[in-house]
C-alpha cells in the first residue's frame, strides 16, 4: 500500500501519482461498464459529506459499486446526530467502526487530517474548506494526460485562486511535472502569497491576463467564484461575474487547447464553449470514476500495491 490515508497531494510523490494514473487507465473499461471486475466485493465505503457535492460523492459511489463494493452515505447533517451536537471526532470514531474506508468532505481546512487521527480506517479527503481536494487533482492530471499531455505543459489557472481547493492541490502537483503556470484572477482572489512563493521555487509561474497567453497555453483551467467561502457578501459581489470565457475568447487559442473546470460552474464558462472542441469539463467529470476506483483499490484491496 503506497498510502493509508489520502489527505493532501503533498502526501504523494510523482511516482505515486503516475502509479494511480496507470491504475485508473486499467479500470477505465470497468468505469465505462464495458468490463466487470469485483476486487472490492465485501468492502464497505462511508461517504460523509458535511458540504454539498454532486460529482465527488456520486463518482465515489459509482466507483465503489462498479468494483463490487457497497456504500453508506451521510449527507444531511439534520438527519444525523451531528444535529444533536456530536463532534467530528466522535462521528469519525463511530463510522470507522462500521465501514472499511471513509470519504470526508468538510467546510473546515484541516478536518480530514484531524479525522485521520480518530479513524481506525483510511480517510480520503474529498475537500476540506479552502484547503485541499487531492482526488480532484488526480482526476485533473488524468484528464490532462488523456486529452493533452503532462509533458512540457503550459497551463493557465483562472478564477478564484485564493479560496479554490482544487487549484491549491493542482498547482502543487503541477510542480512535480515541471509545468509552466500562468495565474489569472481578479487581484482580490490571487493565489495566497505563501503558496505562490512555494511554487515559484520549483517551476516558472507568472501572473497574467488571458489575452496575453491564450495563443500559447495547452490547458485553460477555470474555477468558479465560491460565494460560500467569502467572509462577507459585499466582498463577493465586488468580484461576482468579473470574468467569463466564451467561444469568442477561444478563437485565438491553439487547436488542441483544452478547457477544464472542476464544476459546478456558474457563469464563468459560457455554454457556447460546450460546443467547441476545446471543452473537456464533462469528460473530466467522468474521469473521476476510474481515478477514484484506483484510489479505492489502493486503500481497500487485499492485494493492492
Ligand atoms: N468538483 C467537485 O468537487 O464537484 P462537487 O462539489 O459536485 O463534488
Amino acid at each position: 500500500m503506497r498510502f493509508r490515508h489520502l489527505i493532501s497531494i503533498d502526501d504523494l510523490s510523482r511516482d505515486d501519482i503516475e502509479y494511480i494514473l496507470e491504475l485508473a487507465e486499467k479500470f477505465l473499461p470497468v468505469a465505462e461498464g464495458k468490463k466487470k471486475e469485483k476486487p472490492l466485493e465485501g468492502k464497505l465505503l462511508a461517504n460523509l459529506f458535511f458540504e454539498p457535492s454532486t460529482r465527488t460523492r456520486m463518482s465515489f459511489e459509482v466507483a465503489m459499486k462498479r468494483l463490487g463494493g457497497e456504500v453508506i452515505n451521510m449527507t444531511a447533517q439534520e438527519a444525523s446526530s451531528v444535529a444533536k451536537g456530536e463532534t467530528l471526532a466522535d462521528t469519525i470514531e463511530v463510522v470507522s467502526k462500521y465501514a472499511d474506508a471513509i470519504v470526508l468532505r468538510h467546510p473546515l481546512e484541516g478536518a480530514a487530517r484531524f479525522a485521520a487521527e480518530h479513524s481506525d480506517v483510511p480517510i480520503i479527503n474529498a475537500g476540506d474548506g479552502a484547503g485541499q481536494h487531492p482526488t480532484q487533482t488526480l482526476l485533473d492530471l488524468y484528464t490532462i494526460k488523456k486529452e493533452s499531455s503532462l509533458k512540457n505543459l503550459k497551463i493557465a489557472l483562472m478564477g478564484d485562486l485564493k479560496y479554490s481547493r482544487t487549484v491549491h492541490s493542482l498547482i502543487k502537483a503541477l510542480t512535480l511535472f515541471g509545468a509552466e503556470i500562468y495565474l489569472i484572477s481578479p487581484p482580490s482572489l490571487a493565489l495566497p502569497e505563501e503558496l505562490f512563493e512555494e511554487i515559484r521555487e520549483k517551476v516558472r509561474v507568472e501572473v497574467a491576463e488571458l489575452e496575453e497567453v491564450i495563443e500559447e497555453i495547452d490547458v485553460l483551467y477555470v474555477t468558479r467564484i465560491q460565494k460560500e467561502r467569502f467572509p462577507d457578501e459585499e466582498e463577493y459581489l465586488k468580484v461576482a461575474g468579473s470574468y467569463k470565457v466564451d467561444a469568442k475568447t477561444l478563437e485565438r487559442a491553439k487547436d488542441n487547447l483544452i478547457v477544464m473546470h472542476p464544476l459546478p460552474r456558474v457563469d464563468e464558462i459560457d455554454v457556447s464553449v460546450d460546443r467547441t472542441k476545446h471543452a473537456k469539463y464533462f469528460q473530466q467529470t467522468f474521469y473521476g470514476v476510474p481515478v477514484r476506483m484506483a484510489i479505492l483499490y489502493e486503500v481497500l484491496a487485499e492485494n493492492g500495491s
